[in-house]
C-alpha cells in the first residue's frame, strides 16, 4: 500500500500499512509532516485526501469537502490514497 502525500508543494510517496495511520507512516518515511499531540486535538496533521479510500477513528470524521481528515486518526484502506498536507511544516 501506498501513500502520495504533498506537503509544502512537494510530492513524496510513502508506504501505508492498515495498521498504522498515515501520519505514523510518514513520520517513519521522515518526510516531515507538521504535527503535535497525535491525539486528534490539536489539527496540525490536518490534510486533504483527493484520491482513495481511508478510515477515520470513531469520533473524528468530518463532512467536509474536499474531504479533510486528521492524519493521526486516519488508516489507509485502498491500495493507494493521495494526500496533501494543509499547514506548513
Ligand atoms: S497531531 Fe494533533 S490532531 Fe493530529
Amino acid at each position: 500500500m501506498k501513500a502520495k502525500v504533498t506537503i509544502n508543494s512537494v510530492e513524496y510517496e510513502v508506504n501505508t500499512d492498515p495498521a498504522e495511520t498515515i501520519l505514523e507512516s510518514c513520520l517513519r518515511a521522515q518526510i516531515g509532516p507538521s504535527y503535535s499531540c497525535l491525539e486528534g486535538v490539536c489539527s496540525f496533521c490536518e490534510a486533504e485526501v483527493s484520491e482513495g479510500e481511508v478510515k477515520v477513528n470513531q469520533g473524528y470524521e468530518t463532512d467536509l469537502h474536499p474531504k479533510t481528515v486528521k492524519t493521526c486518526q486516519t488508516f489507509p484502506v485502498s491500495k493507494t490514497v493521495k494526500l496533501k498536507y494543509l499547514k506548513n511544516t
